[in-house]
């Protein structure tokens, strides 16, 4: 793209918002310094899942308070009873598999909570704990899993939870192409269908379609573990389609999925001022931000300034343009991560566009071609889970660079 005059700014608003990688103490006492290391960046990396058993107890119930089909982003009672002592209970977790045939020796799960917060169940061996699930695009089931996470044993599951539309598109989020009068859409959804966009200038009326191009990726295309192994779940099929022939600054109201499992809601975003030196925008920038689960799972590994950094963004009437610098949510192999990661950034980057380059935690992995070399921080990416997720105006595979311009500044 063309170098832009000096910027003349009527007001820029820069935040660079660095969420620390900082794990809190670990309350449960249950898990080794290295274990808390290797946590501070994948909740699921403590769990031993090669050692996992099964153990059944015959008078264990484990129950669940829905009967019919879920949508992401309900909540979910899940009840447990007949847990004997004297086992210690300390280590006792209750932990969401996807999908709900899934062997827990092989995978791990997408989320957990410790039993001892259930109240009286340190007393009782029975208690209830409260969970938001996601759509993985799968069945799911909880599983009660007893001196988790160094040898864990399977005591009770649950009864399998149905989604009620696979399909839904999820994980919706803006980007900008090379051309001012273009946005581009992308989204996940289980299947790969006939997916597009619809749009409009006004609420409701959607004028104009564009088709998308979908993409994918399998266990055979990370390059190690977690990510083949115990972090892979299928990732669902990436769309991209792209909104044409619009005017600066112009409000477009949109929408995406296809005309067989259903559109999603409607969305909305405000198109690219043209660049100018006489313009102003308004952006965020983050780094290191990461994710955190709101029902307080995967607990004690809350990164709780990073639901603050997407509260306070979300809140942000004003935002423009959101650059990620690298480190997105800390998936490090963990399929469920990103589920989790755009589930909390989708109010904030299904209406502005959310420009990204990796970090080393999206890309570095030995013999991999990075630049450190024997660095394990993408957990087994390399590159290839967020170059599909986020298809930026970038020269090529793994050429990880662009440039673009925005209102007075042109960013590189
Ligand atoms: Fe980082």
């Amino acid at each position: 793209m063309p170098p832009m005059a000096p910027p003349t700014l009527a007001l820029l608003s820069l935040w660079a918002v660095l969420a620390a990688c900082s794990a809190q103490d670990d309350p449960i006492g249950a898990l080794t310094p290295s274990d808390l290391e290797a946590a501070r960046q994948t909740p699921q990396g403590v769990f031993n899942v090669s050692a996992v058993t099964w153990n059944p107890y015959r008078d264990a119930v484990m129950d669940v308070n829905v009967t019919g089909p879920v949508a992401s982003g309900d909540w979910i009672r899940v009840s447990f009873s007949g847990i004997p002592f004297p086992d210690p209970h300390g280590k006792d977790w209750v932990a969401l598999y996807v999908p709900g045939d899934a062997d827990p020796a092989e995978v791990s799960p997408v989320k957990y909570r410790n039993a001892k917060h259930a109240e009286g169940y340190m007393d009782t061996g029975a208690g209830s704990l409260d969970f938001i699930l996601e759509n993985h695009r799968d069945t799911m089931r909880f599983y009660f899993m007893r001196k988790a996470p160094g040898e864990p044993f399977v005591a009770a599951k649950s009864p399998l939870i149905q989604l009620a539309n696979p399909n839904a598109p999820m994980q919706v989020h803006l980007a900008l192409t090379a051309n001012h009068s273009e946005m581009k859409i992308q989204w996940v959804t289980k299947d790969t269908g006939s997916p597009a966009v619809e749009w409009g200038t006004s609420p409701g009326h959607y004028t104009s379609r564009s088709k998308a191009t979908s993409t994918t990726y399998t266990r055979d295309d990370m390059c190690g573990p977690p990510a083949n192994t115990t972090g892979f779940i299928d990732p669902g099929v990436f769309h991209a389609a792209t909104v044409t022939g619009v005017k600066p600054l112009e409000q477009i109201y949109y929408r995406v999925g296809d005309e067989v499992s259903g559109y999603g809601p409607e969305h909305s975003f405000i198109a690219p001022p043209l660049p100018a030196a006489s313009s102003s925008v308004i952006f965020a920038v983050l780094g290191d931000m990461g994710q955190s689960e709101v029902d307080k799972s995967n607990e004690p590994y809350q990164l709780d300034a990073s639901l603050e950094t997407s509260s306070r963004l979300e809140a942000d009437d004003d935002l423009q343009l959101v650059l990620h610098i690298g480190d997105l949510g800390y998936a490090c192999g963990y399929v469920a991560q990103w589920d989790r990661f755009y589930a909390q950034l989708q109010p904030i980057i299904s209406r502005v566009p959310y420009m990204t380059c990796p970090g080393n935690h999206e890309r570095d992995y030995p013999n991999s071609g990075d630049r450190w070399g024997s660095s394990h921080s993408s957990g087994g990416e390399c590159g290839v889970a967020y170059a599909r997720r986020q298809q930026m105006p970038r020269p090529g595979d793994d050429k990880m660079w662009y440039s673009f311009d925005f209102g007075p500044i042109h960013f590189s």
